[in-house]
């Protein structure tokens, strides 16, 4: 069953079509990668699915009704999350704090609720604990956010998004500026979120995308030049001239 198909959506930025008539169908529960040069238009692509632009023009269908132009805090209510948002980590509070709050903001209605101590909502904290041990964090939970590495920063922002409990989870080069080491630990952990989330993932590092991917899309000037599983990508010609040869053929 898809969860979100996109038709045709385009956004200009004056004369440059940075998006142009991208037609993306995502099933549930599959990872699914876009990749493509730098400045293919993938970043801008999940910023129209997150509602931090509008597209100029096209649709997305998100479980069976159009979202285009629903605005991010919308969007985040309707189930989908984006990680690596540098900006929704508070360094002075603590990791579980964190987790927490994005718990929290993630629930049905602020009115309603009463402003209760943290530990009134056990529930809550039960499930910031339980992203936290998901990504790996669960010893770390009483630190504050500054007093972890980089890539530990990398993987609270996953808890983050995790604790929202998303039904489509976008992933922008979540190994960016990681070290070999951490890249490694991200890449585990995406593969192990894999099956349990929905999943679009936008990555660099082919080796990466073709072990790890359902299905790939990939991006050229804003149009989507081929789509398929790894072994249709990898055997794509038109792919590889776009990569010029960086995708040794099997
Ligand atoms: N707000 C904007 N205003 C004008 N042009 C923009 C804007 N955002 C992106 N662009 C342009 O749109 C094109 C696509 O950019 P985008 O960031 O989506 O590419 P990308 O595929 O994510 O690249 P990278 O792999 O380097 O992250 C680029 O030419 C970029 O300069
Ligand atoms: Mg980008």
């Amino acid at each position: 069953m898809r969860l979100i198909r996109t038709e045709s959506l385009t956004k200009s930025f004056g004369a440059l079509r940075a998006v142009n008539a991208v037609t993306i169908e995502v099933a549930e529960g599959s990872l699914h990668s876009v990749i493509g040069p730098n400045g293919a238009g993938k970043t801008t692509f999940f910023n129209l699915l997150t509602g931090q632009q509008a597209p100029t023009s096209g649709r997305i269908i998100f479980d069976g009704r159009d979202i285009a132009g629903t605005p991010p805090h919308g969007i985040a209510h309707l189930g989908i999350a984006r990680s690596f948002q540098r900006t929704s980590i508070f360094p002075t509070l603590s990791i579980l704090d964190n987790v927490w709050l994005a718990a929290f903001a993630r629930q049905e209605s602020w009115r309603g609720l009463a402003w209760r101590r943290a530990d009134r909502y056990p529930e809550l904290t039960r499930r910031a604990l339980e992203v936290l041990g998901e990504v790996g964090l669960g010893g770390k939970a009483g630190l504050q956010a500054r007093e972890i590495s980089h890539g530990e920063q990398r993987q609270l922002e996953l808890a983050i998004a995790l604790a929202a409990d998303p039904r489509l989870l976008l992933l922008d080069e979540p190994a960016a500026g990681l070290s070999p080491d951490e890249t490694r630990k991200m890449v585990t952990l995406v593969r192990k979120l894999k099956g349990r989330y929905t999943i679009i993932l936008i990555e660099h590092k082919i080796d990466v995308v073709m072990t790890m991917s359902d299905r790939i899309s990939v991006m050229h000037f804003g149009s989507v030049i081929a789509e398929g599983t790894p072994a249709e990508i990898q055997r794509n010609a038109e792919v590889r001239r776009a990569y010029l040869g960086g995708i040794p053929a099997s």
